[in-house]
């Protein structure tokens, strides 16, 4: 069976090409059948036109809270209807009441080793820290941010020469190898999120599967 995606995006839209492309040559049993934007200048959206797939802008400006917001949103969501909504650069706190709704079937991807580095600035926060080691996680959401349990992420090595920028690139094509491989786990059944823990079939999972990937130059 091939899932059902609803893509997330605010932005660039990097990730959201990354899982079109595991799409297309069959490493993701799934398909794109909308992308949604808050930001009607999104990348994401222009992507998701250029291959033929329904782009919608739900402009954050156009409405007075984020209740009102996400109430058009889980709407909408209700319309299209996927197995898996997928926040890819949404740079949106979602409100619990839609959250609650989509639980275990709803997933982010983060620029950090969680639980370390919630929030933003992630790299540079590992940096001041003098990680040796940072990456990306993929986590079911759940209301408080950046706090569902991870499905699995990528390791990244930081370069004693690295700065921001640096590792943020060097993490986000990690992320572009992260996100198809989790979602490929939880369409094709083999993790899912149920009454708060993550399983893999009837067993409990303690720890997020952890990969390394080759380094890129
Ligand atoms: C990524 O760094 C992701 O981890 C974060 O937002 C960024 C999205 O990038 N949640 P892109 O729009 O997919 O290029």
């Amino acid at each position: 069976m091939t899932a059902r995606l609803a893509v997330l995006a605010s932005g660039r839209g990097t990730n959201l090409v990354a899982i079109l492309d595991a799409c297309a040559r069959g490493a993701l049993p799934a398909t794109v059948v909308a992308v949604l934007s808050d930001r009607p200048a999104s990348r994401a959206l222009s992507i998701a036109r250029a291959r033929g797939i329904c782009a919608e802008t739900l402009d954050g400006q156009a409405y007075a809270s984020r209740e009102t917001y996400d109430a058009a949103l889980g709407d909408r969501l209700d319309v299209i209807a996927p197995d898996l909504v997928v926040l890819a650069g949404f740079m949106r706190i979602l409100t619990p009441a839609l959250v609650e709704r989509w639980l275990g079937r709803m997933v982010n991807i983060h620029p950090s080793l969680l639980p370390a580095y919630p929030g933003v600035r992630t790299h540079r926060r590992a940096l001041a820290d003098g990680a040796t080691v940072h990456g990306a996680s993929v986590h079911f959401v759940t209301p408080e941010l950046d706090a569902g349990p991870v499905v699995m992420q990528v390791e990244v090595a930081v370069r004693p020469d690295d700065d921001e920028q640096a590792l943020a690139a060097r993490v986000l094509h990690a992320e572009h190898q992260l996100y198809p491989a989790a979602l490929a786990r939880i369409v094709s059944g083999q993790v899912a999120f149920r009454g708060g823990a993550l399983y893999s079939g009837s067993v409990e999972l303690a720890a997020p599967e952890r990969i390394r990937i080759a380094e890129v130059a």
